[in-house]
């Protein structure tokens, strides 16, 4: 464990303690909870027997059944050969994912900069990240990612869209990664936690949906984002049935089941579907609009890869300063919280990730206002 990196959010959460109001675009969080019917079906569960026993390890079945729909209808997944499994946040499911596939020593390739949980499972399991960079817009490099495999590679992640980048990966290079885990015998990972944080045009592609591909492909959800739902841990993923068993091993020991409540929730929220969450995204648009125009005022400070997904963008700062410094920095003296790039890999420069989901009306422009103004300062000063 002392080779995993200590997780930033405590540590940002307690300079933010204690510098009494921040604004914080640290956390990766929306501004929405649920929808009201899955917060009602929650509070009816609480009332059934059902409720207070263990359930099946795999999640419940009218659950599954919801989720398979959707696979089907929205990710155009062919299930015939994979399976679903819940699990308490798509965090849990990278965990157990990469429990189930590895051995210690094996390689998991991410790109970089890269979401830090997982290269955080990745060693917690014993296993070794490889970190492939990404090119200047934050885009997939597919020949550096062919040529960091190795006897010992078991699979390559991919996140889009991205954090902390905010990249969409296009049909194309998530194909070519999909195609060349296959070539090698590896799995593909792909998180979709951001599935529906799309913006100008720019298009979702679950590779799961490509012909052939759910024999080495796992996807990986989160109701987390989309639904509002980061407190009730619900995630799960589709695997292949090969992976199925050594999935249940690590489920059955880990969680024994998903929390019924939670479950019954979800399943009410997806009931309702994506036509819920589909005007809490436009909102969040106008203010990836609003946090873009600020940025434009400051060409000469920071350069920032249009983020065309998620509610992240990655700028990388004209500064000698260490990020970590300059995120401290940032707190303490101009009240505004962001996350030094260092933890996402991002480490050839100084970048801060700029998370704007979880932030309404005045306050996106005034912890934004506050932002460049820190940058400003900050990075002529040094
Ligand atoms: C790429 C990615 N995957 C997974 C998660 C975690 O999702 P969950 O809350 O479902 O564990 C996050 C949260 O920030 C994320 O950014």
């Amino acid at each position: 464990m002392d080779a995993v990196q200590a997780p930033i959010i405590p540590i940002v959460g307690e300079l933010i303690r204690t510098t009494p109001g921040t604004i914080s675009l640290g956390q990766g969080m929306v501004s929405w909870g649920p929808p009201p019917e899955a917060v009602e079906a929650a509070r009816d569960a609480a009332a059934a027997w059902a409720t207070h026993r263990y359930g099946a390890v795999e999640g419940d079945s009218r659950l599954l059944d919801v989720l398979r729909r959707k696979l089907r209808d929205e990710n155009g997944l062919d299930l015939s050969r994979s399976r679903v499994l819940v699990t308490t946040g798509s965090n849990m499911a990278f965990q157990s994912v990469v429990q189930a596939i590895s051995q210690p020593g094996d390689e998991i390739v991410l790109p970089a900069p890269f979401y830090f949980n997982h290269e955080m499972a990745v060693r917690i399991a014993g296993c070794t990240p490889v970190i492939v960079p990404t090119d200047r817009s934050y885009q997939l490099d597919l020949d550096r990612l062919a040529a960091a495999l190795s006897p010992r590679t078991r699979a390559i992640v991919t996140v889009s869209p991205n954090n902390p980048t905010g990249a969409v990966y296009p049909e194309a290079a998530l194909r070519a990664v999909n195609e060349l885990c296959a070539a090698r015998g590896i799995f593909h990972i792909a998180d979709e936690a951001y599935e529906y944080f799309t913006y100008d045009g720019a298009e979702h592609f679950s590779p799961g949906s490509l012909p052939g591909a759910s024999s080495h492909t796992i996807s990986l959800y989160s109701l987390s984002k989309a639904y509002g739902f980061a407190g009730w841990r619900v995630g799960y993923a589709v695997v292949p049935v090969t992976i199925n068993e050594a999935l249940y091993k690590v489920q059955d020991t880990v969680l024994i089941c998903p929390p019924i409540v939670c479950q019954t929730a979800a399943t009410a929220a997806l009931t309702i579907g994506r036509a819920w969450c589909a005007p809490q995204v436009e909102r969040l648009a106008a203010v990836r609009q609003e946090v873009l125009a600020l940025f434009r005022q400051i060409p000469e400070h920071c350069d920032v890869p249009v983020p065309g997904g998620a509610f992240y963008c990655l700028p990388r700062l004209r500064t000698r300063l260490p990020a970590m410094t300059m995120m401290e920095r940032l707190v303490r003296e101009h009240r505004v919280a962001v996350i030094a790039g260092d933890t996402f890999g991002a480490t050839d420069g100084c970048y801060l990730r700029v998370s704007f989901g979880a932030l309404e009306g005045k306050a996106v422009h005034e912890g934004m206002e506050r932002l460049i103004g820190g940058i400003r300062a900050l990075t002529n000063a040094d």
